[in-house]
């Protein structure tokens, strides 16, 4: 296959991959976005494989079985993983993506004739500056990676790590991996290479362990774009445009969905990037132990409450996907609508663990779409409607982001759930939410809580119903 072709075709797979996000972003069109990337990436490694032939029986063995062993554990993962699991296993994904970027760096390294990178005796300066970069980034994803999975995964505490200077030492850090960049491309040192890959993997690890859970989202989403930058410079060096075209379409996805994610909670964007923020508050709000009551209601009252309201905004959050409660809830408001009473559900940018979770979970329980409204276009909706219907939600109705400066949450928008006229909130006992703060909503006169799981409490309801 002639150069052209192959570019011809990679570039057929990178419009693709440019119609799978467009397709990702709504969830009408998400399974024909899945299709026209799974067709990408299959266009591009057919391209790869014919193009650029293994040389060798042994190579195309190696090819071989590292498409089945690669393919064969994503597709089973992918299978057994629940929905709840999703943001850790993108994390767990994206530390391998930065391992590759190492591997391949370090390849181009030791066997620069394959890559066509040498001359004389000496590699190319364009060259060395791509694995260099490479290289760096795709340590800094690994180790950034691996942290992140580990505090979504619970097995490492979510609470901020506050190292003394951190912020000084990573300026560091960062000053030192420059210098050796420049080092690197000046004396082509092997072991200049390795001291780059040491200082990426600890600079990734010290960026994210000061992160609180409150603020992990974000950080999956910039480690995903990080991801993307390095694939993108895999790319340059093994010369194959579709690595650098995929690898372009997610890092710039990956920043812009970090950047959107940043906006709903409040966030500035450099202060991820430079890591340690909104860690010292969350730590100070998490270990309170609260004494006050709350007003107790049964399946039977939130039934009643319902049937006689004429608005009821239901606002579901990472219990919902925990219980599995949304095919109920469908159910639940189906009765209600049918007893004429106005249902709409207010989904907030982050509620859930991951973007879009609520979203995907109400489409598979089949709510219809024009009943799901984002927050901005749903809040104002609140002082009318007769109850908030807040299934499994909590930091992201907590009011405590509007008004308490010290809390890990402030400037977080928030559904304005506690403006409705009764608020029924289930979940299991008085447990905080993921920042870890208590939801003065709780408290309130007009609230009822409804303590159990969701889907048993939604169950009972559409009996009584
Ligand atoms: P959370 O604040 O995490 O609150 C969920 C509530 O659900 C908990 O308070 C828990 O209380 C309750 N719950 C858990 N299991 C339940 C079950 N089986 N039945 C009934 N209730 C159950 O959720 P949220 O309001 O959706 O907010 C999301 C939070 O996660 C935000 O802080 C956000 O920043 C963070 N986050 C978001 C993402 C993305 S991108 N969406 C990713 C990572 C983190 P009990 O224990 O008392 O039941």
């Amino acid at each position: 296959m002639s150069e052209n072709v192959s570019s011809l075709l990679y570039i057929v797979s990178g419009v693709l991959f440019i119609m799978a996000l467009r397709g990702l972003s709504h969830p009408t069109t998400s399974r024909q976005g899945n299709m026209y990337g799974m067709v990408g990436m299959g266009l591009a490694i057919l391209t790869t494989l014919v193009g650029h032939p293994p040389s060798g029986v042994g190579a195309w063995i190696l090819v071989l079985l590292g498409l089945g062993i690669g393919g064969g554990a994503g597709a089973v993962i992918a299978k057994r993983v629940p929905m709840t699991a999703m943001p850790q296993l993108v994390a767990a994904f994206h530390s391998l993506v930065g391992l590759a970027a190492v591997a391949v760096a370090a390849g181009a390294l030791y066997a620069p004739q394959a890559f066509g990178i040498i001359e004389n005796g000496h590699f190319h300066k364009q060259s060395l500056f791509e694995m260099g970069l490479g290289v760096a980034i795709g340590a800094i994803t690994f180790t950034g990676s691996v942290i992140a999975f580990a505090k979504l995964d619970g097995r490492m505490s979510g609470k901020p790590i506050l190292l003394p200077q951190r912020h000084l030492i990573n300026a560091l850090l960062a000053a030192g991996l420059v210098l050796l960049l420049a080092l690197f491309i000046g004396t082509e040192s092997k072991g200049l290479f390795w001291l780059i890959v040491i200082l990426s993997l600890v600079l990734g690890g010290l960026i994210i362990i000061p992160i609180g859970g409150a603020d992990m989202p974000v950080v999956v989403s910039m480690l995903n774009s990080y991801s993307g930058w390095a694939a993108a410079g895999i790319g340059f060096t093994l010369g194959n445009l579709a690595l650098i075209i995929t690898g372009a379409l997610v890092g710039s996805s990956g920043a812009i969905l970090s950047y959107i994610m940043c906006h709903a909670m409040n966030r500035s964007f450099i202060s991820v990037i430079l890591g340690g923020f909104g860690g010292d508050a969350a730590a100070a709000g998490s270990g309170q132990v609260e004494t006050r009551s709350v007003k107790q209601g049964s399946a039977d009252d939130a039934a009643y409450i319902m049937k006689n309201a004429e608005r009821v905004i239901i606002v579901p959050g990472y219990g919902m996907a925990v219980a599995q409660a949304q095919h109920s809830l469908r159910e639940m408001a189906d009765m209600l609508k049918k007893e004429g009473v106005d249902v709409k559900y207010a989904i907030h940018p982050v509620a859930g663990r991951m973007p879009g979770h609520m979203n995907v979970l109400l489409a598979e329980a089949n709510v219809p779409y024009d009943e799901v409204f984002e927050l901005e276009d749903i809040n104002g909706e609140f002082p009318q409607a007769d109850v908030a219907f807040v299934i499994g939600a909590n930091d992201v109705t907590n009011p405590a982001a509007k008004t308490d400066k010290t809390s890990p949450i402030y400037g977080m928008p928030i559904l304005d759930v506690e403006k409705a006229k009764t608020v029924l909130f289930i979940k299991r006992g008085m447990g905080s939410g993921y920042a870890g703060v208590e939801n003065e909503v709780f408290f309130r006169d007009n609230t009822m809580m409804l303590f159990g799981d969701a889907k048993k409490v939604v169950d009972s309801i559409l009996k009584a119903v």
